[in-house]
């Protein structure tokens, strides 16, 4: 039976569009006049969608970005959350700081690679989802920023945590203590994003690296996802032991036999995540 995305592919309204196409879901955070801030009601949806995409066959890939000309993301809203900060510290975690954390959280760990397209500002929590994403292509108008600081505050939703393990320590430090704005080629230096590539063709050139990736078995696609997004908080004995469960919970797969056979045939394989 045909997916529902594929007979459909626009499925919903602000303040997240999903549209599906050839394999690939693209995410697009909509609210365009509030530089796609991360409000509950936005970080809801798109935890909504990301639930709905994890069990459709027809998605392999997805690609997250923001509407508009100008931003990917300003981050958390900040007149939302002040709020939950004025109602205490149990609010604020369990309302601001939970819902944004599991949010990357779920981005970093999802299934299917989950490729950033940064088409603007990415600050904050635009930041934050970035380095969370197992992928990132830039515009070269992309601009980044852990502002946090300049509102009294640390980052909540991982910026404390991932920006330090892909940069290194002090190269985090000094942008987390200053929030100073830094370009998309500082970005790339940073290994924040995989590549940058002139405004006008960061869509065309995320389609085309996910497209790259659809073609591969999807179970193959999981297991590498885990096992490097795991691995990385491991020692190297337990990410070596990770590898080979990944490996072997794959040995009894059509998709493997697949590949193997096509090398022996000189053929391209054909891969149905089975
Ligand atoms: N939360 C809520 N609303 C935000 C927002 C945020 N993080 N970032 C931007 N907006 C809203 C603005 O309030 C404004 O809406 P309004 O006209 O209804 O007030 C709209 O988006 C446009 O932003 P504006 O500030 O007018 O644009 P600018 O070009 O003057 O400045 C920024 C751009 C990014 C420098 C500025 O919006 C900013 O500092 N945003 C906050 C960034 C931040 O600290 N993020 C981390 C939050 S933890």
């Amino acid at each position: 039976m045909p997916s529902p995305t594929a007979a459909a592919p626009i499925r919903s309204a602000a303040p997240v569009r999903l549209a599906v196409q050839d394999d690939i879901a693209t995410l697009t955070l909509d609210r365009p006049d509030k530089l796609n801030a991360l409000d509950y009601a936005t970080i809801d949806r798109l935890m909504a969608h990301l639930d709905a995409i994890e069990v459709d066959d027809a998605v392999r890939v997805v690609i997250l970005t923001g509407a508009g000309d100008r931003a990917f993301s300003a981050g958390g809203d900040i007149r939302e959350f002040s709020g939950s900060v004025a109602r205490g510290p149990n609010a604020a975690v369990r309302d601001f700081v939970r819902r944004g954390q599991a949010m990357t959280a779920r981005i970093e760990g999802f299934p299917k690679p989950v490729i950033v397209a940064v088409n603007g500002l990415a600050f904050g929590g635009g930041c934050e989802i970035t380095e969370a994403a197992p992928l990132a292509i830039a515009s070269d108008r992309a601009l980044f920023a852990k502002p946090e600081i300049l509102l009294g505050m640390p980052p909540t939703f991982g910026g404390t945590q991932r920006l330090a393990r892909l940069a290194g320590r002090k190269k985090a430090l000094a942008l987390l203590l200053t929030g100073t704005r830094f370009t998309a080629d500082q970005a790339l230096a940073l290994g924040l994003v995989n590549a940058v590539v002139p405004h006008d063709t960061l869509m065309p050139a995320a389609r085309e690296l996910a497209g790259l990736i659809a073609r591969q078995s999807p179970l193959a696609v999981a297991a590498i996802l885990a096992a490097v997004t795991r691995g990385l908080n491991m020692s190297i004995a337990d990410g070596l032991l990770a590898e080979s469960e990944q490996f072997a919970r794959l040995v009894p797969s059509r998709d493997l036999a697949e590949g193997l056979a096509a090398w022996r045939e000189r053929r391209e394989p054909v891969f149905e995540g089975r």
